[in-house]
């Protein structure tokens, strides 16, 4: 198994590509976290997990908020000892044009993808130095590498992010401790589903795959952040994006 007895918190875990890391983590042997505002979503999941002898707990956590960020991570160690891998998955998106775009969107994106972000990883990374050990992997976007039509707000977040993630791996090399990020493309979750089927075909067609990405394909990247199989890969963006601009 190839996270076999580590501790890995994956944010957004209760639904879409964060469950489906949750569910590939633990058929790894991974303890996992799964982190979300959904407290309905996220118990009514672990109980499935738990069903199929996966060893998967829900905490609620609002990413948003350092206090409650801070009381998550210390649950978090106080019922599995420690943290190996942080998977800052968590998003959301509130899409419009800019000459449209309501300011309290702007910054309610912003909040969840980039300070959430920021959140987590400074409650966590502790964690990690004391160890000496650790993987970080941060959720950005083929929105955030390219830009989008109607997502100022979230395309910027997903920018920064690459950011941090590489000022993070220069700062957190040395503590043996890997950062790297994933760019999903197009993927079949709830982000995605409430977009009309005319731009969801529209967005197929500019895919060489000609198909949406399925959770999974995301989680078996996340994955392979998460293992030893990644040891020397560090600061990078991986694209999983089926081939949208190559
Ligand atoms: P989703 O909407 O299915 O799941 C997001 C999860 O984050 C939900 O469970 C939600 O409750 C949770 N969440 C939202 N705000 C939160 C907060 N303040 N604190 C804690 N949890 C919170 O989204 P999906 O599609 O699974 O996206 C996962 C990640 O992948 C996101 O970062 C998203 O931006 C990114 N992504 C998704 C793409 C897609 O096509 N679905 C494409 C590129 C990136």
């Amino acid at each position: 198994m190839r996270l076999s007895g580590k501790v890995a918190i994956i944010t957004g875990g209760a639904n879409g590509i964060g469950l489906a890391a949750c569910e590939r983590f633990a058929e790894e042997g991974a303890k996992v976290i799964m982190g979300d505002f959904d407290e309905v979503t996220g118990k009514k999941e672990e109980a499935f997990f738990k069903s199929k002898g996966l060893d998967v707990t829900f905490l609620q956590v609002d990413v948003t908020n350092l206090k409650n960020v801070t009381a998550f991570v210390t649950k978090t160690v106080e019922l599995m000892g420690g943290i190996d891998i942080l998977v800052n998955n968590a998003g959301i998106t509130r899409d419009s044009t800019l000459v449209k775009m309501d300011p309290a969107d702007f910054q309610r994106v912003l909040d969840v993808n980039l300070t959430g972000v920021f959140n987590c990883t400074k409650v966590a990374i502790p964690y990690m130095i004391e160890k000496n050990a650790g993987k970080i992997i941060n959720t950005s976007s083929v929105s955030g590498i390219y830009g989008n039509f109607g997502q100022t707000n979230y395309a910027a977040s997903k920018a920064a992010v690459v950011g941090m993630t590489k000022s993070w791996a220069k700062e957190f090399g040395r503590k043996g401790i890997n950062v790297n990020a994933v760019a999903p493309g197009f993927t079949r979750t709830a982000m995605v589903e409430k977009m009309p089927e005319k731009v969801v075909d529209q967005m197929k067609s500019s895919i060489a795959l000609q198909r949406l990405g399925d959770p999974r394909d995301i989680a078996n990247a996340y994955l392979f952040l998460a293992s030893d199989e990644s040891n020397y890969v560090h600061g990078h963006v991986l694209h999983v994006d089926g081939g949208i601009i190559m």
